[in-house]
């Protein structure tokens, strides 16, 4: 039985005060639920204090948006595992879309982030999913082409973009990891073109994913391990479309952005996935 995640991504959001305001009232709301772990994500100047705010033997965890794999030295602005485990950091997010697609980082960048947090014992939130014109070079593409002085048109079925784009995360992402190390990684499906737009993937398009994601780890690894990882669907999702996202098979949690930035919304989806 896999137990249901959720995490609150506040991505470059909050202020040192209401930060200590939505982690307190969280904690507060979720005091009685046991049947989700639950984890938000502040900025890293908010890290510590939101840790030190939360009581040990509560029921939020805290965890980072970033990490760098280098251990300490001449590496200005980034931040070190052992720096993440200092302030009680657990999680950490690895490949979110924003890093991958803003700021320009590697699948092997993201891998090697993913082995330090593991080597360095925090959990890793690895982040994988398509972009909007992946996604729909699924669909029947008419492409164009002269020959022989005629326009042929050429009718062509693109191999699944989705599934590369997200097999292609999975495996350079976990490269090097060991299936004992894989049980403390979680996989964050979060198509790209459904974060912060307000269009959530369907229960139906998160659930192939989903599966498909499950599958190629049972290749990578073992079914048992398929069977065990947490796998959370991130991409607008809300109060409104939790119920019908958790009730997919292999949707194992929620990574939530936009929705975590409040007490009540974010509540709501720990409540409805308990
Ligand atoms: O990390 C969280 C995701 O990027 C989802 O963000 O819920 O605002 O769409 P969102």
């Amino acid at each position: 039985m896999r137990k249901p995640f959720i995490a609150a991504n506040w991505k470059m959001n909050t202020d040192s005060q209401y930060a200590l305001e939505l982690a307190s009232g969280l904690e507060k709301a979720i005091a009685d639920i046991q049947g989700v772990d639950v984890a938000v994500c502040p900025p890293f100047v908010y890290l510590q204090s939101v840790a030190k705010s939360l009581s040990v033997d509560g029921n939020v965890a805290v965890g980072a948006q970033d990490v760098y794999f280098e251990g300490n030295g001449a590496f200005t602005g980034e931040i070190s595992c052992e720096m993440l485990k200092d302030v009680c950091c657990s999680y950490v997010i690895t490949g979110h879309s924003e890093r991958r697609h803003v700021i320009g980082e590697s699948d092997e960048l993201i891998n090697k982030k993913t082995k330090a947090a593991l080597e360095a014992g925090l959990k890793p939130i690895l982040c994988i999913g398509e972009l909007l014109e992946e996604r729909e070079a699924d669909k029947t593409s008419e492409v164009c082409e002269m020959l022989n002085r005629h326009i042929c048109l050429i009718f062509k079925r693109e191999a699944d973009k989705t599934s590369e784009v997200c097999e292609r995360q999975l495996r350079e992402g976990l490269k090097g990891i060991s299936e004992q190390e894989l049980a403390n990684v979680t996989i964050a499906y979060e198509p790209v073109w459904a974060i912060g737009t307000g269009k959530t993937a369907t229960s139906d398009q998160a659930q192939e994913v989903h599966e498909f994601v499950r599958g190629v780890i049972a290749e990578l690894y073992s079914k048992e391990a398929a069977e065990n990882i947490i796998i959370q669907y991130g991409g607008s999702a809300k109060p409104k479309n939790t119920k019908e996202l958790m009730s997919c098979k292999d949707v194992d949690g929620l990574l939530v952005g936009g929705a975590g930035l409040k007490v009540d919304s974010f509540y709501e989806m720990v409540k409805i996935t308990e």
